[in-house]
């Protein structure tokens, strides 16, 4: 489980951050929503301590991580599929994979072959470069190398953003199987309320540097509740 307690952050002296509290329990998915620039990336930039916080605490269980570099939170349990495509483009998709598998060992027996039946298309990939799949297969590409840095806690950024419905709906299949593992919980940022339906246990809703409002998913589609998604 993450829990964010009272968490603010500055960009130049103004407050972006202004006391989020949040929490992804141990198992399902929780939607980080909000218009742009209200600050749903800063939040999960600060839960992987790529950027400073000037107060408040991040726990993962037990442990805080309020005070550790990225990459201890890393080694903790948390992955991070930022906005964009986070992938090497002149490596192959193998070659992709392989630096997750090598860079966070020991690996159990087939995990590689468990991770690519969540995303069948880039079985067929393997020896292409990253840079020629389209935006969506990148994207699946990004979110299986998290996967093989054996995340509690898994981050991500707005995955569907500019990719075509067929590939949402493969994401949203691989996240939902993810779910029913029960292994991993997510966090996931999205603006595409839709998906959020479709994926979603929980949702919290940003305004300004702070959560506005916050339920079980299904509540999403009360009016006053939309309103503040509404640009
Ligand atoms: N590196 C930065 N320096 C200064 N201001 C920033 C920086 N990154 C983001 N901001 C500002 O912080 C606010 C929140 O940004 P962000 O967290 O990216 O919002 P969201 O992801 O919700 O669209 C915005 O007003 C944005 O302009
Ligand atoms: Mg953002």
């Amino acid at each position: 489980m993450i829990q964010l307690s009272d968490i603010t952050v500055s960009y130049d002296g103004s407050r972006i951050l202004r006391g989020v509290n949040l929490t992804v329990p141990e198992q399902g998915l929780v939607c980080l929503m909000g218009r742009n620039g209200v600050g749903k990336t800063t939040t999960l930039k600060a839960i992987m301590g790529l950027v400073r916080t000037d107060g408040g605490t991040i726990r993962l269980g037990t442990t805080d991580l309020t005070s550790m570099r990225t990459e201890e939170r890393s080694r903790s349990g948390v992955g991070f599929v930022p906005q964009g495509r986070d992938i090497f483009p002149n490596l192959t998709v193998w070659e992709n994979l392989k630096l997750s598998l090598v860079l966070h060992g020991p690996h159990e027996k087939g995990e590689l072959d468990r991770v690519l039946e969540l995303f069948p298309v880039l079985k067929e990939m393997l020896a292409r470069k990253g840079g020629v799949l389209s935006g969506g297969q990148q994207q699946q590409l990004a979110i299986a190398r998290a996967l093989l840095t054996h995340p509690r806690v898994l981050l991500l950024d707005e995955p569907t953003e500019g990719i075509q419905p067929n590939i949402i709906d493969q994401i949203g299949e691989a996240l939902i199987k993810i779910k029913q593992e029960g292994k991993i919980s997510i966090l996931l940022v999205e603006q595409y309320l839709d998906f959020c339906l479709t994926v979603g246990d929980r949702f919290y809703i940003m305004e300004r540097g702070a959560i506005a409002e916050e339920g079980p998913i299904a509540r999403l589609n009360d009016e006053k509740v939309r309103k503040l998604l509404t640009v």
